[in-house]
């Protein structure tokens, strides 16, 4: 993944030999931003429980950069293990989270607890650290199911999972850290983040990673429901330009929520079909199951203040992010 070449200078200017910790850094999105942070010369620190994940890329950079990524195996609800991660960070990205909608619904507590508590951890930890800024993951589901299109970030919340409601929270964690202890915070709001290394073998795999992975396999793509709901599809690489802009934003940041998307919706039929299309199997026709509890319709980032207060403009088409995430699939599946 590249970032765009006009963004790279000042990102660079920013943040070549600063200090970054990332929680969740072992996972999807986390994993592609530590990618990122090094390539503009950062030093790294990462803390996951590796629940959701594994070791194996961050491994990767471990023995390209040994001097500047440091892992801390352990979990954001272990105050020394986020201490030893947290020390003497300028800037923190907070993603570690149980991420799953229908995870959280038969594990809510647990839910609560990382998500909601950890990020109280989070704060704690960065202001003890004397870190700059806080950048937090949160969730296009905060919206839940209005009718509004698209979604604003002054819409009222309406969260419909435990999932949501702990990612909400993060967010008024955020700004109530900015407001009670002048912590630099920001919310980003990801709406359906695809990409290589999103992991496609979990019951609770997002969309596009468990398709690719179905198609791949001549099998037919599960569509829950009817298929019409649709989603802005966002590749992690448009995400993770945002979430450091966030980061190196000049503009006083107080725990503002910040939409990150795209600004375009397909179908989830349309997406398995567009699929199946990319993968020369038009012939494999979706099967359909049950809509799933605390699924939401229809989805649709309006990014003016991404734009405006970022300078964030998503720079990877969905067909080209979807050509990038089959040609992986494609070279994992095939070992090399
Ligand atoms: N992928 C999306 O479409 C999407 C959309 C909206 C928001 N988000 C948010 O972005 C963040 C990253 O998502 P992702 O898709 O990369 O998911 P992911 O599961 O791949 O990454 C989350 C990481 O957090 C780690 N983790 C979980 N609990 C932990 C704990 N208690 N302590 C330390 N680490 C822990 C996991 O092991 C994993 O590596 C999450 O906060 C998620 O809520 C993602």
């Amino acid at each position: 993944m590249k970032l765009p070449a006009e963004k790279v200078a000042k990102l660079r200017t920013f943040y070549e030999g600063r200090e970054v910790c990332v929680t969740g850094g072992a996972g999807f999105i986390g994993g592609h931003l530590c990618d990122a942070l090094l390539s503009l010369g950062a030093a790294i620190r990462v803390i996951d429980d590796l629940s959701n994940s594994s070791l194996e890329h961050l491994s990767g950079l471990i023995d390209l950069e040994p001097e500047r990524v440091r892992f801390v195996h352990g979990s954001i609800l272990d105050d020394d293990a986020l201490k030893e991660a947290m020390a003497g960070a300028q800037s923190v990205f907070h993603l570690a989270a149980m991420g799953s909608v229908p995870l959280s619904i038969e594990k809510p507590q647990r839910t609560w607890s990382v998500n909601a508590t950890g990020t109280v951890r989070v704060l704690e930890a960065a202001r003890g650290a004397k870190a700059q800024r806080v950048v937090y993951a949160a969730s296009s589901s905060a919206y839940g199911d209005q009718p509004e299109l698209p979604k604003v970030e002054s819409q009222i919340p309406k969260p419909l999972s435990p999932y949501a409601a702990s990612k909400l929270a993060g967010e008024h964690l955020m700004s109530v850290w900015a407001n009670c202890y002048a912590l630099s915070t920001a919310s980003l709001r990801y709406f359906n983040i695809f990409g290589p290394r999103q992991n496609p073998d979990s019951a609770y795999a997002a969309v596009v990673a468990s398709f690719v992975k179905s198609v791949l396999a001549g099998e037919p793509p599960t569509v829950f429901g009817d298929g019409s709901q649709t989603r802005d599809f966002t590749f992690v690489g448009n995400a993770v330009l945002a979430t450091l802009l966030a980061g190196a934003c000049q503009s006083r940041l107080s725990g503002q929520v910040v939409n990150v998307g795209t600004g375009r919706r397909v179908s989830i039929l349309e997406l398995a079909t567009g699929l199946t299309r990319q993968c020369a199997v038009p012939h494999l026709q979706p099967v359909f199951r049950p809509s799933r509890t605390g699924d939401v319709a229809h989805s649709l980032a309006d990014i003016t203040q991404a734009r405006n207060l970022l300078g964030y403009e998503p720079f990877t088409a969905l067909e080209d992010g979807l050509g990038e995430t089959v040609e992986w699939y494609k070279r994992a599946l095939a070992g090399i």
